[in-house]
């Protein structure tokens, strides 16, 4: 008999790789804005969320839903986190670094975290105590200990701001970092961290969609994730640093100076 879990990362799955596929074949790109001029989104984002909600509804009906562009859903126990298109902006502009991504939450504790990277046809997948996976490959985390010898990457929020808080921390970690990038897809650059191309990541005022699955698949591959200030990470403050211990450090150093 499957369990709850199997169920879930089968469903996850399936419906992260078709809402892929319907992103990736059918493009349209009837451009809203949802708050300012730098808040996209396309009748694709809320296309492809339709289709993911009503997948698990149809498979879990009493789970509750946080999901970007319809909000929350109440329900029982199980709760699900949907982001349906994230790097909204590269997918308007046609970047292929835009991905699915879904996690499963029971009982207060992450599950199932799923990323599907469309383009590449890369599933990305993880499961509490059981590992995080590119497809068939397990990942781990970066081995690097030295912040001079590491790629970090990191994302600025959309909001239009006068003052962009992170700016003075990129500036920062440009200078005493390798290398530095910014891709615009929270997702995918939790899992490129999962997978130790990147050998840490930090951004703050992130949704709990863009970070669910793919906190997961980091922990799963051995990283240490906290808030700027070395806390438990909350899904809803969204604020993150995640690294290996070594790496970790360094950067909270950096950002508790900067
Ligand atoms: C955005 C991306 C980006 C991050 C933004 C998110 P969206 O998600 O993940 O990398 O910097 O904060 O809002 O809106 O493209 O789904
Ligand atoms: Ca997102
Ligand atoms: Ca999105």
């Amino acid at each position: 008999m499957p369990t709850l879990n199997d169920r879930a990362l089968s469903l996850a799955r399936g419906i992260a790789v078709r809402a892929g596929r319907f992103l990736r074949e059918r493009r349209s790109l009837r451009i809203s804005f949802k708050s300012g001029v730098g808040n996209l989104v396309t009748d694709m984002d809320r296309a492809s969320e339709e289709r993911i909600l009503r997948a698990i509804r149809k498979e879990f009906p009493g789970h509750a839903i946080v999901a970007e562009e319809s909000g929350r859903h109440a329900g029982e126990e199980g709760r699900w986190f949907v982001d349906p298109l994230d790097g909204t902006t590269n997918y308007a502009h046609g970047l292929p670094l835009y991905a699915v991504s879904i996690g499963f939450e029971w009982k207060g504790k992450m599950e199932v975290g799923v990323v599907y990277h469309p383009e590449l046809d890369d599933l990305w997948w993880a499961r509490r105590g059981e590992g995080a996976f590119r497809n068939r490959d397990r990942l781990r985390i970066s081995k690097t200990s030295r912040l001079d010898r590491a790629m970090l990457c990191t994302g600025f929020p959309y909001a239009m701001k006068p003052k962009i808080a992170n700016l003075k921390f990129f500036s920062t970690f440009v200078r005493r970092a390798r290398a530095v990038r910014r891709l615009g897809a929270a997702s995918l650059d939790l899992c490129f961290t999962a997978a130790g191309i990147y050998d840490g990541f930090w951004e703050s005022r992130l949704g709990p969609w863009d970070i669910a699955a793919g906190l997961l698949l980091c922990r799963e591959a051995g990283a240490v994730a906290t808030d700027y200030a070395g806390k438990p990470t909350d899904l809803f403050t969204g604020e993150l640093v995640v690294a290996n211990r070594a790496i970790h450090g360094q950067m909270l150093a950096v950002l508790r100076r900067a």
